[in-house]
């Protein structure tokens, strides 16, 4: 490589560094016009590893907090029918999204509401679970979102939160078990490693 290609891929690899840590100290949603970043395959989260986590039943209420285009809604929509599926998200062009391709498939127990996890327009214990996948470190203050997810499940629930390595709002096992159990859910297990995992809490 000539000492003009290596300066060139230096500068590259620290652009995208620079880019990666701006992301990780700016939180902010993954707008809709990036959105193949979600369509992708997602190595190590994936649904059946999403599936065992969440442990979901036929006839229950669950909540998605940020499902982008719905590659996780569409198949739990499934597993749960005849219950049904909340997808709730700060942008109203991702949940059209998600519900247009539930359309297409013929799938009708999705209910579409916009708005900001940092307060859910829900009532307190109203699902039996809610999960978020690759948006936690989205939103500038996780405490919050993550009280108002240990507010909305019933005791009896679960909080499922997936995560992937290499995504720069990727958040460690360590710091979310940390600012979890400080919202008040209670750690119960990991399913995968830390490169991409995904932990489900008990609210207290
Ligand atoms: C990286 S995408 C992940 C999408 C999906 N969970 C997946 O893994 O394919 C993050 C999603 O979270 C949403 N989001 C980010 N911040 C949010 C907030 N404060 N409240 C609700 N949704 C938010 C974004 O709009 C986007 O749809």
């Amino acid at each position: 490589m000539t000492t003009r290609l290596k300066r060139m891929a230096g500068l590259a690899g620290a652009a995208v560094l620079g880019a990666a840590l701006w992301w990780r100290r700016n939180p902010s949603a993954c707008p809709y016009n990036q959105r193949f970043w979600v369509q992708a395959p997602h190595p190590l989260i994936t649904r059946p590893r999403l599936r065992e986590a969440l442990a979901p039943a036929p006839g229950q209420r669950l909540l998605e907090v940020g499902p982008g285009t719905g590659y996780y809604a569409l198949e739990v929509a499934g597993w749960i029918a005849p219950g049904h599926l909340d997808v709730f998200d700060v942008q109203q062009e991702m949940l059209d999204h998600t519900l247009l391709r539930a359309e297409q498939r013929g799938i009708a127990n999705i209910v579409a509401l916009q708005g900001d996890a940092r307060s859910l327009p829900f009532e307190d214990d109203t699902f039996d679970a809610a999960y978020l996948v690759t948006v936690l470190g989205e939103i500038p203050d996780q405490q919050a979102a993550l009280r108002e997810l240990a507010r909305v499940v019933r005791p009896d629930g679960r909080v499922v939160v997936g995560e992937l390595f290499g995504d720069p709002h990727w958040v460690s096992p360590r710091k979310l078990r940390e600012r979890a159990e400080r919202a008040g859910l209670r750690f119960e297990q990991r399913l995968g490693s830390p490169l991409g995992y995904f932990a489900r809490f008990a609210p207290r």
